[in-house]
Order: C-alpha cells, then sequence, then structure tokens
C-alpha cells in the first residue's frame, strides 16, 4: 500500500453519486485522514482552509468501485500480472477493492498461502486486495479446504474459480460449513461434461468457424443445481459471471422463492457477443478463413448470443442480477497467440470496464442508467461483502473515483497498467473515462500523469 500523506482533500463541485445514501448532485467531499469528512449540500465554491483542491467540475464523482472478481496472478504467475501491476489496473479502472482469486500457484487454499497473498498485497499494492479462498484442496474438487482456517485468515468467501464443484455432495458439505462461517459458496457455474470441451458458445458462429461450442445449457444445469443446494443447506451462494437467459430465469425463481442468492455479470458479457470471436469488433464478415478469429474473446463462461446479452442487460438493470464483476483475467501474449482451441480463457478487463458498460449508459440511459450502474460497482458489491465499503459515508475510508462522461478515448492496450494485454477491445473508442482514483485519501490515480 502507498504510504497515505493523510492529506485533507477537497473534491470540488462534481456530480457527487451515491446510491449507498440516495445522492445524487452536484456537492463537494471533504477529505481528512484518509476517510470521509462530508459532502456538502451543495457546491458552494468556498473551501475551508487547508484543503488540497481537485476542481471536479464537469465530472461524476462515485465511491471507488469494488470488483469481487479478480485475477491478480500472484503467486505462481507473475509474468502474467503481480498484485503491484493487477493493482495498478484496478486503479487505473477505478477500483479501490478487488477480491482476489484462488487459483493462484499455490492455490490459496491454505492459511499461510492467504497469509501470504495479504501481506504482498499490504506492502505493494496501491489499493485494497481482498483474498478469496479456495473451496477444495488444490481446487480439485475433492476434498474440502480447512474453510475455517481461511475464514479465520481473513478470506471473503469460497470458490474453485474455473473449477466448478462438479460432485454435488461436495458442493453441498461446502454450502453447509459457510453458513457458520458467514461467508458465501462462489461456485464458476458449468457442467464440464455437458461443456465437452468446447471453447465458445455453441451457435452459428461456432459452426462457421469450425469451433466445437459450449451449450448455454452446461452453465444453466450448474447453476440450477446449486440454486438446489442453496435451498437445502440454507447457505449464501453467489452466482460468478452469469451468461445465459437460462441461468437468468433460474436467479428470478430462487430470488422469489426467497433463497440467499446473489448474482454477478461480467463487462464482456453485458457489452460483447460471440460475433465477436470474428476478431472484426462485432461486424460478421462475408467469408472465414484462417485469421477469422480473435484468441482475445476466448473466456470462460464464453461470449454468448445477443439474446442472452439483452436479457443480462434487462436483469442488472432491474437489480435481478445484484453487481458488476470484472473477471480481469491476464494472460500472456503466448496464450493468445495461437488458434483459439489452444488459447487460454480469459479477458483483461479491469481498465476498460467502467467506459465500455458506460457505453451502454450513453447510448440509452433507458435501458441502464447511470445510477444503477454505479450501484452495481459499488453499494451492491460492499452489501455482498458485508463491509463498509462502496459508499461517501461520514467515516468511510476516503476511497473516491473521478470520471468524465465526455471523454473519448481509444482503447490501447499497450499503455495499460496490467502487465498483459489481452482484450478484444483494442482500438475501439470508448466514451466515459475514469480520471482519478483516491484510495484512503490519497490519490493512486491521476490521468493527467498517464494520459
Ligand atoms: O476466462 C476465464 N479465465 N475464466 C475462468 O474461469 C478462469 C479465468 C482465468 O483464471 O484465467
Amino acid at each position: 500500500m502507498l504510504l497515505a500523506a493523510r492529506k485533507k482533500l477537497a473534491i470540488r463541485g462534481g456530480r457527487v453519486i451515491d446510491p449507498a445514501q440516495g445522492i445524487d448532485r452536484i456537492a463537494d467531499v471533504l477529505i481528512s485522514n484518509g476517510k470521509i469528512e462530508e459532502i456538502t449540500g451543495k457546491s458552494d465554491g468556498h473551501t475551508p482552509d487547508g484543503y488540497e483542491q481537485i476542481d471536479a467540475s464537469g465530472l461524476i464523482v462515485s465511491p471507488g468501485f469494488v470488483d469481487l472478481h479478480t485475477h491478480l496472478r500472484e503467486p505462481g504467475q507473475e509474468w502474467k500480472e503481480t498484485i503491484a501491476t493487477g493493482t495498478q489496473a484496478a486503479a487505473w479502472g477505478g477500483f479501490t477493492t478487488v477480491c482476489a482469486m484462488p487459483n493462484t500457484e499455490p492455490v490459496q487454499d491454505t492459511a499461510s498461502v492467504v497469509d501470504d497473498v495479504m501481506r504482498r498485497a499490504e506492502a505493494v499494492g496501491v489499493v485494497r486486495v481482498l483474498p478469496i479462498g479456495a473451496i477444495s484442496v488444490g481446487q480439485n474438487g475433492k476434498r474440502l479446504a480447512p474453510m475455517g482456517e481461511l475464514a479465520d485468515a481473513g478470506v471473503i468467501g469460497f470458490s474453485d474459480d474455473g473449477n466448478p464443484v462438479s460432485d454435488a455432495n461436495l458442493m453441498r458439505q461446502a454450502l453447509a460449513y459457510s453458513v457458520d462461517l458467514g461467508l458465501p459458496i462462489i461456485n464458476h457455474a458449468e457442467d464440464k461434461r455437458l461443456g465437452a470441451g468446447g471453447v465458445m458458445n455453441a451457435g452459428a458462429v461456432a459452426t462457421r468457424l469450425g469451433l466445437a461450442g459450449v451449450a448455454a445449457e452446461a452453465e444453466t444445469a450448474m447453476v440450477t443445481r446449486d440454486l438446489q443446494l442453496a435451498g437445502l443447506t440454507g447457505a449464501r451462494l453467489h452466482i460468478p459471471h452469469v451468461s445465459t437467459i437460462g441461468s437468468i430465469t433460474a436467479l428470478r425463481s430462487a430470488k422469489e422463492r426467497g433463497l440467499n442468492v446473489t448474482a454477478e455479470v461480467t463487462p464482456h458479457h453485458l457489452t460483447l457477443t460471440d460475433e465477436w470471436v470474428y476478431g472484426q469488433h462485432g461486424e460478421v464478415p462475408e467469408s472465414v478463413g484462417p485469421e477469422s478469429y480473435d484468441t482475445n474473446t476466448k473466456v470462460n463462461p464464453p461470449l454468448r448470443s445477443r439474446a442472452d446479452e439483452e436479457v443480462l442487460i434487462e436483469a442488472l438493470a432491474e437489480g435481478l442480477i445484484d453487481v458488476i464483476a470484472t473477471d480481469h483475467a491476464p494472460h500472456a501474449a503466448t496464450d493468445k497467440i495461437c488458434t483459439y482451441n489452444e488459447a487460454a480463457y480469459g479477458i483483461n478487463v479491469l481498465e476498460t470496464a467502467f467506459s465500455s458498460i458506460f457505453t451502454l449508459v450513453d447510448v440509452d440511459p433507458k435501458m441502464l442508467s447511470l445510477g444503477r450502474l454505479i450501484e452495481s460497482l459499488t453499494a451492491g458489491p460492499a452489501a455482498i461483502l458485508g463491509r463498509d465499503l462502496g459508499s461517501l459515508e461520514k467515516g468511510y475510508s476516503a476511497d473516491v473515483t473521478l470520471i468524465d462522461p465526455e471523454m473519448k478515448w481509444t482503447v490501447n492496450p499497450q499503455a495499460f497498467a496490467s502487465k498483459s494485454v489481452n482484450t478484444p477491445l483494442a482500438g475501439v473508442e470508448l466514451t466515459g473515462r475514469v480520471v482519478i482514483t483516491i484510495y484512503q485519501g490519497t490519490k493512486v490515480f491521476d490521468l493527467r500523469n498517464h494520459g
């Protein structure tokens, strides 16, 4: 962590949007000692003495974003990302808290590995890192990890991430144990046998490219099973990266039945479809040849159909999907310069997350409002964590994200803070950009120094 200078800061004249407090007005945000001191009634053009000023006129002032699903790759795959570069990428994207998935090497399945991650994060992270513990030893789905020990070490939930817990009885046990620990189980929802080795969404694009497809039912079936088991055990289930219409139908019925379930959706599943696999920014080419795909679109769960995408946007807008989470999955160039079959699954998301979804708001705020977008990046994930985060409430950590809603920029992965460049958005022009990120009262990103 950067040693906070603990200055007094006044963020002046911005449009302050804090869904947790129902605030959307022009105001000043005062910060002292790394904490929120006050949101003024309105911006009165007068700043008390001793405050460094940030002119936020024309900008949106939001609580710092909270990401429930980030891959930092350290320990074990530091050539893809480190805690230092991953947290810098987070800061550049407006995130002041990231939850680190346990598929590191070694896996975060013991207190000592979790301790190690937390210590490294404290030393070099520029934003808050909250670790997620594994559900099973080595994430291999055979034996439960020491969940109580992991909870004591400070994990915020349990997940085997890319490895779904296929054994229903093991999943039932994990859910049952998690009840006493008061932490959610986050199960990657995919029936691998039904997925049958597919590398993209099953459908017309897969057929045309000659690639094996994963049917949407591979996800829907696992979501349905997990919801049944959550009902059986009374546990908290958090469904990561939902991507299918069937998952949304199952989620709706589970919430109507009062199950303790929450769900997240990624920026890419909200904004990209399987037509992006052609590598032409969503255009469908007239003919296909050996170069007709972009391995940066390979992700698990895969990019789905337009119909799925529309239902996901609606479900987020109405609050059925609780939060946006990035599933930031950095991979090295060699993992992506290869055939689609060989490529690694994962998209580099932190630095494009807000802007890519803001494009939806910009096009049609009736479809997705700015307030709901910010809520799903702040108050929503904070509520799932049960922590005093995601709001500009007095006394909370001064984690603040400033956004220029008019700024147009073109995605240049070579300029990312992340170590990796695996995004299908290279060269795409986006509108709206995070310009300043403040963590615990200290600026950890200022676009003017990096732009
Ligand atoms: O696309 C993905 N990448 N999905 C996962 O489940 C794992 C992740 C990774 O770790 O790269």
